[in-house]
């Protein structure tokens, strides 16, 4: 295991992504956004899953023909005919990956492949093997690696770095593992005979909202690659995000001290061109990316906010890309946020005319859940409010 600092980011809001529900994208969608990916600066981007469909094929045929700066990689079962497509669609790439699966856990094994843990084992060898005829970087990955036996997992993750593979990744297939278990699994399979010479890399699901969480501390157990996509998307409640992975490595540097080509000022306009050929807006209250992230709408906040964005903020909009922080006018909100607005639009209120304006405004606000600008200026409007 190499004791390098720099974490690889490998994209797959392309494939895993876009296995979940609302998410499928025309092949030119996909292209335009593994453009975007490329200038954030992913070092992998997982273009598809090319035994899936025809299209799917051209996607990332196309993506590895036209998209440049980062290594493509395609999804292959571990059987021959995946392969031999996956590294087909690759072919055209400068860099190119193929990203081979084989489930471990005994629950896979016995009720969807019908296979036994050494039958398992010779087809994760021979997989391995035939994608390294086609390609230099072959990732394998364990599919429900988190919930198989330990010994049984090293066993094929040992075969499979034996076979030739580079990059080993170990799936939280279901979002079931808790970030030490994570990490102890990490700390365990780098004792491996061959380990110094592999990436490990993490994949999260989110079903018990511990994805990042789990990448965190995959990177923590000796992971130098995170499989993420951007705003989350992938099966069922989504992958890791990338956003919260690579800003969680940018603020907590004091305990993260780990480099990526991640550009941080793309984050939020990746996210935004994501919903929008998406059509799919993010919560709200998505950490980075989400509409609140910024926003604050209580008094004692917005007037620490005004003073010092710093007393509520852990980041500045900017260095991920969010035009700016919003102070957003409601119930909750103090003198200070009115006044700060009613500078912006012009209008410098007299102590007076302030309490005045702040009065009714809290009369209003009871009612009414948005608080626009032409409301602010009706109240200056209003007979006991002169300016
Ligand atoms: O979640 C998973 O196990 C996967 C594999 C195909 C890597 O997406
Ligand atoms: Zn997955």
């Amino acid at each position: 295991m190499s004791e390098s600092n720099q974490i690889v980011f490998f994209d797959t809001t392309l494939r895993d992504g876009e296995q979940s529900p609302g998410c499928t994208m025309h092949p030119a969608e996909k292209l335009r956004f593994a453009h975007q990916l490329a200038e954030l600066g992913v070092d992998i981007i997982e273009a598809g899953f090319p035994i899936a469909s025809s299209g799917d094929f051209e996607s990332v045929r196309t993506i590895a023909s036209e998209v440049e700066g980062a290594r493509i990689a395609a999804l292959a079962r571990a059987k021959p005919v995946d392969i031999e497509i996956a590294a087909r669609a690759v072919a055209p790439a400068k860099l190119a990956r193929i990203h081979t699966f084989l489930s471990s856990s005994d629950i896979h094994l016995e009720h969807q492949m019908k296979m036994s843990r050494n039958q398992a084992l010779d087809l994760a060898g021979e997989s391995v093997r035939q994608a390294r005829t086609f390609v230099d970087d072959v990732e394998f990955s364990p599919m429900d690696a988190t919930r198989t036996d330990h010994g049984f997992l090293a066993a094929m993750v040992a075969v499979a770095i034996e076979a030739g593979a580079t990059t080993i990744n170990i799936p939280d297939t279901v979002g079931f593992i808790t970030p030490a278990e994570y990490m102890a699994i990490f700390r365990m399979l780098r004792e491996l005979p061959g380990a110094e010479k592999i990436i490990f890399s993490t994949h999260c699901h989110d079903d018990l909202g511990l994805a990042t969480a789990n990448t965190l501390a995959g990177i923590e157990g000796g992971a130098r690659q995170v499989e993420v996509a951007v705003n989350g998307i992938g099966e069922r409640a989504g992958n890791a995000a990338l956003e919260e992975v690579a800003a969680a490595l940018l603020v907590r540097q004091d305990v993260l001290p780990y480099k990526s080509n991640i550009v941080h000022k793309k984050l939020y306009p990746t996210s935004a061109l994501l919903s929008e050929i998406l059509g799919l807006q993010v919560a709200p209250n998505k950490a980075i990316v989400g509409k609140n992230a910024f926003s604050h709408e209580s008094g004692i906040h917005q007037h620490g906010v005004l003073s010092n964005p710093l007393t509520y903020e852990i980041m500045t909009p900017a260095s991920v890309g969010v035009t700016a922080t919003t102070i957003v006018l409601g119930k909750h909100s103090g003198r200070k946020a009115l006044e700060h607005r009613f500078i912006e639009l012009g209008h410098a209120l007299s102590k007076n005319e302030l309490e005045k304006a702040y009065t009714r405004f809290t009369e209003l606000a009871d009612r009414k859940k948005a608080i626009y600008d032409e409301d602010l200026i009706g109240l200056l409007r209003a007979p006991s409010v002169e300016v």
